[in-house]
């Protein structure tokens, strides 16, 4: 233990991080060796310079910036969608089809103690956002007598709870067998001041480093093997929240199979110019998100002869991605955003602090980073009225009240 503690000290003062030692005399031995372990397993250096580069966040400029082809739902011809409809539906009819659910968020706007999908939509009878998504797994089930796999990403911290949550509730009477769960990965999160962050006296305080990890976390899993042996060719990547998305959607399927390219999106439309949403837009020749805060308004207003809008298609987190775009990320080190939020803390009295504003940041990989490493990506703008009410926070726009309201009107009815 002496040599453990003396190489940790020597770790942190080389990083300038001696305060996670600061309890450490008042620790029982098996809470000492939790946090030594810890931190000799950290790889500070990355971890304080992804701070420090992303002080420096370079923000999107027009330059660069081409737009991308997109087709609008509700403008298909009947025999367009009939085709679509047809493509899709054989492929899932087939097995082909699998589902991956985004679980591993810490659901901090909505605040909810537990797993995001255990939290309960007020309707008749109350149903989680699991059960939501399972029901529509469910149908398609039914209907074709299929059983589609179903994976679901947790954090190292939820997977417990979600798991304890689907025996309890007998996995909805879904074929066991067909919900895969597996974890993503954690990042540190830091202070304003650069320093690592306590989340009790003897651990440091990791959150889940972004969705994006999905990719490397499937590898790491042994679960790109799992979908080969499975023979899918598909696979819908969804997250947990948004009650009115069907996974199984034949018309997008059928469109992005259609399109011959390896992966595809479902948008929505930007309806305020000076919505500062992230858009869907070529950036130096590949297909992307960009961050257009800066020029929001100039590239909204942007038409094309016909007077189609080139840069209003927001990401809505629904993607279609083939098997092999899966695969050929799992070994891709995407990078990492900062984002500034709430999180609980150790002080200096080693009393847990429930701050009032965000007070740390956190880095995560997001799933639409992928997206530049293919050649094009197929874009199907959706109504959002129809398929999307995700549950974010209590009081903002998309709020637990109106996501029930909308699953009764449009799913229920
Ligand atoms: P959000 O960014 O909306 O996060 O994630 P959240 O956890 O739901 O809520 P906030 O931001 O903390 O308030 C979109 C989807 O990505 C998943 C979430 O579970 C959600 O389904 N996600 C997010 C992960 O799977 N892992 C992560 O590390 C972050």
């Amino acid at each position: 233990m002496e040599d453990k503690l003396s190489n940790a000290q020597k770790i942190l003062k080389e990083y300038s991080q001696e305060h996670l030692l600061h309890f450490y005399p008042e620790l029982t031995e098996a809470q000492k060796n939790n946090l030594l372990n810890q931190i000799l397993n950290l790889n500070f250096k990355e971890i304080l310079d992804l701070y420090e580069k992303s002080k420096f966040d370079v923000l999107d400029s027009t330059e660069n910036i081409e737009p991308l082809d997109y087709t609008i739902k509700s403008d298909l011809t009947y025999s367009k969608k009939k085709q679509y409809i047809s493509l899709g539906t054989k492929a899932i009819k087939l097995g082909k089809v699998g589902v991956i659910t985004l679980a591993g968020g810490q659901g901090s706007r909505l605040g909810f103690n537990g797993p995001k999908g255990t939290f309960c939509l007020d309707i008749e009878p109350k149903k989680s956002l699991f059960e939501i998504l399972c029901d529509y797994l469910k149908k398609y089930s039914l209907k074709y007598k299929i059983s589609i796999p179903w994976y679901i990403m947790t954090s190292t911290n939820n997977y417990f709870d979600t798991i304890t949550f689907f025996e309890k509730n007998n996995f909805f009477n879904y074929d066991r067998s067909n919900i895969i769960f597996f974890t993503q990965e954690n990042m540190p999160i830091i202070d304003i001041n650069g320093k690592l962050v306590l989340s009790e006296i003897y651990k440091i305080n990791m959150a889940s480093n972004g969705n994006g990890n999905l990719f490397s976390s499937l590898k790491r899993a042994n679960l790109i093997k799992d979908m080969e042996n499975r023979k899918l060719q598909w696979l819908f990547i969804s997250g947990i929240d948004n009650v009115l998305l069907d996974p199984l959607d034949p018309i997008f399927i059928g469109y992005t199979i259609n399109s011959k390219l390896e992966i595809g999106s479902k948008t929505l439309f930007k309806e305020n110019p000076k919505d500062l949403s992230w858009v869907f837009a070529r950036k130096n020749g590949k297909p992307s998100i960009v961050d257009c805060e800066n020029f929001t308004e100039q590239i909204s207003l942007i038409q094309d002869k016909k007077g189609k809008y080139l840069y209003r298609e927001k990401n809505m987190l629904a993607h279609l991605f083939s098997l092999k775009a899966i695969k050929s990320m799992s070994d891709v080190k995407l990078p990492y955003h900062r984002a500034f939020r709430k999180n609980p803390f150790v002080n200096s009295e080693g009393m847990k602090q429930v701050p009032d504003s965000p007070n740390i940041y956190k880095f995560e990989q997001f799933v639409f980073d992928a997206f530049s490493y293919f050649k094009d990506i197929a874009l199907l703008r959706v109504n959002a009225e129809e398929e999307f009410c995700p549950i974010k926070d209590f009081n903002g726009p998309y709020n637990p009240e109106i996501a029930a309201k909308k699953y009764e009107e449009i799913v229920l009815k």
